[in-house]
């Protein structure tokens, strides 16, 4: 079977800052991989890379054994690879629930200025993905209005309702307190779990990498410089001395 996820030798520079150096990368269905690494690295630009954004100077990605290398980024999406932003993109003047109306609507192409939102979108699935994520007693809100960690939450609605098989999630608890950010991951991967999604997710906070991860990969310098179970790659030393910054 092949893999959800390969990338074959990627490569880029941006001037004279290598940010992908040789990525031979694979994901398999079912995994929760963490990526761990210090700003810099090159963990956005892997996933921008993946989904469409930007093109590598070389290599290729592929997506359940298809290259997706050349595709654009919705093109990408609507195959079932989904990403979420560090900072949320969501629509900060419409409500919680047609955030989510739009997301889904743009995927469907149904996004015509004449037809009714409310029309476009089954009103039950867009509330089930807002249950899912706790924020169905906050769809009426204005979604500018929400606090981060539930800005998050609604930015990850949004993802989940294009029903990806594979999400990509650039620090879903940065900008979040300590406090929350168990509660948040908790949330996240109970909806991932309830979707059948595999997901990647970028995570600084080793507590949480250790207790949501079933794999983590390290990147130093464009490179994944260590890749298997959590409690081996959080234990290598090369890894707590650059990464963790022990
Ligand atoms: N569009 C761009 N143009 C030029 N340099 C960039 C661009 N995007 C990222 N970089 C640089 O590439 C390096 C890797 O960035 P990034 O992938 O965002 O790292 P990380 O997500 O691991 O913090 C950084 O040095 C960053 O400044
Ligand atoms: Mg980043």
């Amino acid at each position: 079977m092949s893999a959800l996820l390969q990338t074959r030798d990627l490569q880029l520079a941006f001037g004279a800052v290598v940010v992908a150096d040789h990525i031979n990368f694979e994901l398999q269905e079912g995994e929760r991989l963490a990526v761990i690494g210090q700003n810099g690295a090159g963990k956005t630009t892997f996933i921008n890379i993946c989904t469409g954004l930007i093109r590598p100077t070389a290599g290729q990605v592929f997506f359940e054994g298809r290259e997706v290398t050349k595709l654009a980024p919705r093109a990408i999406a609507l195959r079932g690879m989904v990403r979420s932003f560090q900072l949320p993109q969501l629509f900060t003047e419409h409500t919680v629930r047609d955030c989510v109306r739009i997301a889904s609507a743009g995927k469907h192409g149904a996004l015509g200025l004449w037809q009714p939102l409310a029309e476009a979108v089954p009103a039950a699935e867009v509330d089930h993905v807002l249950e899912m994520v706790g924020l169905l007693p906050r769809a009426g809100e204005i979604s500018g209005a929400l606090p981060e960690g539930q800005r998050k939450l609604l930015d990850i609605a949004m993802a989940l309702i294009l029903k990806p098989r594979l999400l990509i999630l650039d620090e879903p608890t940065s900008g979040v307190s300590t406090d929350e950010k168990h509660g948040l991951m908790a949330t996240i991967m109970r909806a991932l779990d309830e979707q059948k999604v595999t997901a990647i997710f970028v995570e600084h906070d080793v507590d949480i990498v250790s207790t949501y991860a079933t794999r983590v990969a390290a990147w130093i310098a464009g490179k994944v410089a260590a890749d298997g179970k959590p409690a081996d790659v959080l234990a290598d030393p090369v890894i707590r001395a650059n990464v963790i910054g022990e």
